[in-house]
């Protein structure tokens, strides 16, 4: 079952001086089992659409389709709990959503809440917190005493150990050194692998080429482009026109005046073949 927003409109304090439009007129459908980039500047929308897909907020007009549910402005709260076991949301500022006294009890919450047993949650949070790179020895501190790094790692294991269906993250990686983001990164991917819908807001076009299989683009809540990352990366005067950074490999692939590209290479590996091309022409496979 895809995921389909029409005509989606959302607005912030309406009838008040504070009315702000947060997405305007958004529409697009998004395949299952895929890897979404959800890219543009600040204020323009992205955490406003990420907390539209398990129903926090609702649009003001316009409908999305999400894993069965029709969601309009009229949506009741009331039996929304399924959808948010299957759409589960890792927010922005991830100190938001940390509550429990301990870690532990903190990424058990989920899995208890919809319906695992005591020993099922346990074995689950245990699970999730070594997958996202956390010790056993800080798993009966406070959420609160950790490093932002390591809440952050927390609230990703307490929302994965959900295992939702499809799994929003709202910048996930900020405050993670890079290799720290690679591994993160790499989890997220497998997650996709094993069959679920990934949907990821980022500032980083180098992950953007590199995990995503479509990207949208977001302006002023507006949604400017729905494409894969090729044809979001291909017309460098949009990307410009647009404020958008390009991926550090093909920036490099721009200086380097001497060569040919055949493509505009969007992640390292594509770099080293075009340059490995060039150098020693395609027969050196
Ligand atoms: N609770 C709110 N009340 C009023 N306006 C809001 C609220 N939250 C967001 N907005 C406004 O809606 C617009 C979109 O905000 P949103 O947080 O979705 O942007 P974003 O793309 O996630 O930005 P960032 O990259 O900084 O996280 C902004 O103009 C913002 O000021
Ligand atoms: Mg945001």
């Amino acid at each position: 079952m895809s995921i389909k927003f029409e005509k989606v409109d959302y607005v912030y304090s309406p009838g008040t001086s504070m009315e702000k439009k947060g997405l305007d007129n958004v529409s697009f459908e998004i395949a299952d089992h895929s890897f979404v980039a959800l890219i543009g500047h600040t204020g323009s929308g992205k955490s406003t659409m990420m907390q539209h897909f398990n129903a926090l907020l609702k649009p003001s007009t316009g409908t999305i389709d999400i894993a069965g549910y029709h969601i309009t402005s009229s949506t009741s709260n009331k039996n929304l709990k399924n959808l948010r076991k299957q759409v589960s949301l890792v927010f922005q500022f991830p100190e938001a959503q940390l509550f429990e006294n301990t870690v532990l009890e903190d990424v058990e919450f989920g899995p208890k809440n919809f319906g695992a047993s005591e020993v099922e949650a346990k074995k689950k949070a245990l699970k999730w917190l070594k997958k996202v790179g956390l010790s056993e020895s800080i798993i009966s501190n406070s959420p609160f005493e950790l490093s932002g790094g390591q809440m952050r790692r927390v609230a990703i294991a307490g929302v994965m150990a959900i295992e939702p269906q499809v799994l929003c993250l709202d910048e996930p990686a900020a405050g993670l050194d890079p290799r720290a983001r690679r591994e993160m990164m790499q989890l997220f991917v497998d997650y996709q692998k094993a069959g679920h819908t990934v949907i990821l807001v980022t500032h980083n076009m180098n992950d953007v080429a590199e995990y995503a299989d479509d990207v949208l683009v977001m302006e002023n809540g507006k949604l400017i482009k729905h494409a894969r990352p090729e044809e979001v990366f291909a017309d460098k005067n949009w990307l410009k026109r647009h404020y958008l950074d390009e991926p550090t490999p093909s920036l490099f692939a721009s200086s380097l005046s001497n060569f040919n590209f055949e493509k505009n290479p969007l992640t390292l590996e594509q770099l080293a073949n075009e340059i490995k091309d060039n150098l020693w022409g395609e027969a050196s496979e």
